[in-house]
């Protein structure tokens, strides 16, 4: 098979993306199209990109959703370590052993054993610089480059070939094909905040999660701490399915902006928002262990384990050893006595994060921007009366929430 490999940060994804596979699928010089989101591009603050689970599940809405065969998502950098490079991800991804499971999970395992071919799709404005890329010669020795080029584009493909293959003194496969439709670009479409150019699917996905807000949520977090996060968001993958992940890590996101306007610690609010559920989808008998070593109290309802298994999770998983930020996950869902604007502020995210939709939270939400207490006040009684009207028993630390928020 001939396989057309397509990265990118996809910050967001937009209609050019889409047409680019469209184009390399066209003209024949590819079978199939394997699209790659970046997992760890270069920090670079002020031109951070969002974590990497949200670029993947909103690239992959969008490609399932145009495209109904032949074109398949790779989380291969998910599993890499450090950053990813693209000469790196091709030769992983072109060893017989991933690239066989790879090809059975896409069903298309009849065809693992075939001879294949690799190319790397890409714009032409990579063709001047792509001799300074990193490991240039190995990208070409494991897959060609596929050009896309539009009409009125004027680079010299045979000149940039020619240049290439000079400069790095091997006969460098490069083609190109021609594409229509439109020309964007993400990092404008992030500044402006103009959607035009982004697929339907994409675009819900951007609603739901709020992806690209008016204000800021990192604008006050510290560059370790958004390293932190970014690297987070990357080791949950494995652990949490796609809803829990977004859900956690938009968490973290507003647990920033919460500490921003209540004067709490946004860097420790991110990372504690961000990893409150990361033990939510363990084995429930290992959460009930690592509860009992973090705080045996909570261990009286299951749905409370990964709370204070959380916390050791998110030791054991990023190494984090401020209390501050333990506590704040270790009673994320009950709550407790004298709770701190950290605690309060992580428990309320939890609640109030975009993609929540269980009960109607636009006055909660409305409350968050002025008045924290305000704000849990509600939500405390919104979450006590679904434990009265399904019988649970609430748990004697969010009585004593309660008791300090003035509910009882
Ligand atoms: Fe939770
Ligand atoms: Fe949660």
């Amino acid at each position: 098979m001939k396989i057309g490999l397509f990265g990118g940060s996809f910050d967001p994804i937009h209609n050019g993306h889409l047409s680019m596979i469209e184009g390399a699928l066209e003209s024949g010089c590819v079978d199939i199209a394997v699209v790659i989101p970046t997992a760890r591009n270069p920090f670079k603050r002020g031109r951070m990109l969002s974590a990497a689970p949200y670029r993947f599940y909103m690239t992959k809405r969008a490609v399932e959703a145009r495209f109904k065969k032949n074109v398949f998502l790779c989380d291969i950098e998910f599993f890499m370590e450090g950053i990813s490079y693209t000469a790196n991800t091709i030769e992983k991804f072109c060893g017989e052993k991933y690239l066989k499971t790879f090809l059975k999970e896409c069903g298309l395992g009849k065809k693992a054993d075939e001879d294949h071919s690799f190319c790397w799709i890409c714009g032409s404005d990579i063709l001047p610089t792509f001799d300074k890329w990193y490991k240039p010669e190995k990208i070409l020795q494991n897959a060609g480059l596929l050009v896309a080029q539009r009409p009125g584009d004027s680079t010299d493909i045979e000149y940039e070939k020619k240049r290439i293959s000079e400069a790095l003194g091997i006969d460098a496969d490069i083609r190109s094909f021609e594409i229509k439709g439109v020309e964007a670009a993400s990092s404008a479409i992030r500044e402006e905040k103009v959607f035009d150019d982004i697929p339907e699917a994409a675009l819900e996905f951007i609603k739901t999660h709020d992806l690209y807000p008016s204000e800021d949520p990192l604008s006050e977090v510290g560059d370790e701490a958004c390293s932190v996060y970014l690297d987070s968001a990357i080791a949950m993958y494995p652990i949490l399915g796609e809803k829990r992940l977004l859900h956690t890590l938009n968490t973290g996101l507003l647990s920033a902006l919460y500490a921003t306007r209540f004067g709490a610690d946004p860097d420790k609010a991110l990372i504690a928002g961000a990893l409150h559920d990361c033990a939510k989808e363990i084995d429930i008998d290992k959460q009930k262990k690592m509860a009992l070593k973090r705080c045996p109290e909570l261990t009286t309802d299951p749905k409370l384990y990964h709370s204070p298994a959380g916390a050791i999770m998110a030791s054991k998983l990023m190494g984090i050893d401020d209390e501050e930020i333990l506590e704040a996950i270790t009673f994320h869902t009950t709550g407790k006595k004298d709770m701190t604007v950290l605690d309060k502020i992580v428990f309320l995210a939890d609640k109030l994060e975009p993609s929540r939709t269980y009960t109607d939270l636009t006055l909660m939400r409305e409350l968050s921007k002025t008045d924290l207490d305000a704000s849990l006040i509600l939500c405390v009684k919104a979450v006590k009366n679904k434990f009265d009207m399904k019988g649970r028993e609430i748990h004697p630390y969010t009585l004593e929430f309660m008791k300090d928020l003035g509910i009882i």
